[in-house]
């Protein structure tokens, strides 16, 4: 049952609660009834909705009647049963059953002006679990970095802090590909050409990926060194020390090249890569042998699965091990070692039935729990392609690759040289009031990152992440429409009107009374508070498109609140300027879960 005190941000569930003690008193006998609330989107009737009535009405005709002549007779009776309580102003039934809440004015204010006092964190959700694993980024050694696994990383990095906001412990690993039979041939090309290992660098090397491509050329070109390359990877799965150093030199430069993409994108990741899993393979495999899960096929070992018409190969026909049996491998680990619930990976889509084999093969040997949604749980969070402006995957120039961090950082000088040039005249003027015009070189090289990798951020998570996207700089950079760039504006503006007023905010809090009287302001009011469900939908769902809509909805609702409602010398000024530091908080607090940096002049 639902926690008043744990859930004091989510009117959902606070509803929940009173309408789960009014169908108690409606319909006694009924010990299984869900309330299930949810919030109006028209708007016309009231804030928040209860949906039981029709649900309810066919259940209790099923037994053999009730005391009811329809839905709409439920619906009364849910209606005249409810608890007294502060939080409802009135309610009504409409069509067929539902019942309609209209939210007290005054119990919104207050709750508005708690979250100002005692912080955003208090609105967080709360979830049911205690640890999760999302399995993000996870680049190939080696191998290119490309625009799918900045994808990866941009959305698994948002999951994991709405899922840390929520109080859940995430391990963010970086699955990468570390492991496997091309490091033979890179291993056997780095001896023949550093002779002498130890004075091997990344500058020695230059290019990681060219050095990729010439020691495939080798292998490919010449059986000889193919058959030494072979025998690397023997010798490497042995252990020899000189090929694990190479081995683990060649991991060490991409890592740095890696590493230089998070820290632009200020993105955590600890790094447990294929080879970690390597020594749990055996066990593992051997136990879902001895379940009897394990088949020969074609001289592979495979389990087969309903619903697929490929087996999973766990065991090669070489006796070597791949990716399937890292991932079944890695699962187990996450479940039995790291004692996660819920373990989510962010890949392309073009991954989604490797996943789902994996998954169904947990489940089969009995690691997971068959029915969907219990715990512990798994989830794939696919998404698509990135096309560029042709309509094509994304490429820069002519180069066959885009190089991440070039990328970012043309992210990053184009928005600087908005600032720079453009922003003086659109974007300053709006605030020519103030002496914010005189910006130091830091101020705008901060700006112009937090602006350039928002943009490039928020352009990736605001849709619908199973959708293609395209990658065009100038609308992402553009200040008009849902962009990062219109609503860090709309951020700054707002921290600007509270600037400008002369007050401190803080003192306002404790001392000040919020009222939302104006419909604009009730309309404001009400959206603030829906963002602990929202984050929480977003969250549940694995989809960031969801806060991203209702960040861009709550500017919005913002700038409508301020074209019709004074705010400045008004009589309402002190309970206005509390609104817009609420509307700044959860702005910000948004911008926090999408990895954005706010800005506060802009
Ligand atoms: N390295 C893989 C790739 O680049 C992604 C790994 C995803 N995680 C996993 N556990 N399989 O496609």
């Amino acid at each position: 049952m639902a926690n008043d005190e744990e859930n004091v941000g989510n009117v959902k569930k606070l509803l929940a609660r009173v309408f789960e003690l009014s169908l108690q008193a409606t319909v006694p006998d009924e010990t299984d009834v869900e309330p299930i609330v949810t919030a109006s989107t028209v708007g016309r009737f009231g804030d928040y909705q209860c949906n039981n009535a029709m649900g309810l009405f066919s259940k209790l005709k099923g037994k053999g009647g009730g005391q009811f002549r329809g839905p709409p007779a439920v619906g009364q009776a849910i209606m005249k049963n409810l608890p007294q309580t502060e939080m409802i102003e009135s309610c009504s039934v409409a069509g067929p059953g539902f019942v309609n809440v209209v939210l007290s004015n005054k119990w919104m204010a207050k709750s508005i002006l708690k979250m100002l006092l005692d912080g955003i964190d208090t609105w967080a959700p709360k979830l049911s679990i205690k640890r999760a694993v999302v399995d993000f980024s996870s680049p190939n050694i080696a191998k290119e970095m490309h625009v799918g696994h900045l994808r990866s990383t941009i959305i698994g990095d948002t999951i994991a802090r709405m899922l840390e906001f929520s109080h859940v412990d995430v391990l963010r690993r970086n699955h990468v590909g570390d492991w496997g039979t091309q490091f033979g041939m890179l291993i056997e090309h780095l001896f023949e050409k550093f002779p002498n290992i130890e004075a091997v660098n990344e500058t020695a090397i230059g290019d990681l990926q060219a050095f990729y491509k010439a020691s495939k050329q080798r292998f490919d070109d010449d059986s000889e060194f193919k058959e030494r390359a072979q025998k690397a990877v023997v010798r490497l799965q042995g252990g020899e020390k000189r090929y694990r150093d190479a081995w683990a030199q060649i991991c060490a430069i991409s890592r740095r090249e890696f590493d230089s993409v998070y820290k632009r994108l200020k993105v955590e990741l600890e790094e447990k890569g294929e080879s970690f899993y390597n020594p749990f393979i055996p066990s593992v495999i051997e136990g879902l042998t001895n379940q009897g899960l394990v088949e020969e096929s074609e001289g592979a070992r495979v389990i087969f699965l309903e619903g697929f018409n490929i087996p999973l190969i766990v065991v090669k026909s070489d006796g070597g091990y791949n990716y399937a049996s890292t991932d079944l491998t890695a699962l187990w680990y996450r479940l039995n070692e790291e004692k996660a619930e819920w373990i989510i990976y962010v890949t392309d889509v073009g991954q989604q039935q490797h996943f789902e084999m994996v998954f169904k093969a947990a489940k089969i040997a009995g690691w997971l729990p068959t029915e969907a949604n219990k715990y512990p749980r798994t989830s794939h969070v696919g998404f698509g392609l990135v096309l560029g402006e042709d309509g094509k995957r994304f490429r820069t120039r002519s180069t066959e690759v885009v190089r991440l961090v070039d990328l970012l950082d043309e992210a990053k000088s184009r928005s600087k040289a908005v600032l720079e040039e453009r922003g003086m005249i659109t974007w300053i003027y709006l605030l020519s009031t103030e002496k914010d015009k005189d910006w130091t070189k830091e101020e705008i090289d901060q700006t112009a990152e937090a602006v350039g990798y928002g943009a490039v951020k928020y352009a990736d998570l605001k849709n619908n992440r199973l959708t293609n996207y395209t990658f065009n700089f100038d609308q992402m950079l553009s200040d008009k429409g849902n962009t990062a760039v219109y609503l860090l504006y709309a951020h700054a503006r707002i921290c600007s009107i509270i600037r400008k007023s002369g007050k401190d905010v803080e003192e306002l809090k404790k001392t000040g009374v919020l009222s939302l009287e104006h419909q604009d302001e009730r309309v404001l009011g009400l959206h603030l508070l829906r963002f602990s469900e929202i984050v929480e939908e977003a969250c549940t769902n694995l989809l960031p498109n969801i806060l991203c809509e209702y960040l861009y909805n709550l500017s919005e609702n913002f700038s409508k609140f301020y074209s019709n409602c004074q705010v400045i010398g008004s009589a309402e000024e002190t309970s206005r300027l509390l609104l817009c530091e609420a509307t700044a908080m959860v702005m910000r607090k948004c911008f926090f879960l999408l990895g954005i940096t706010p800005v506060y002049k802009i």
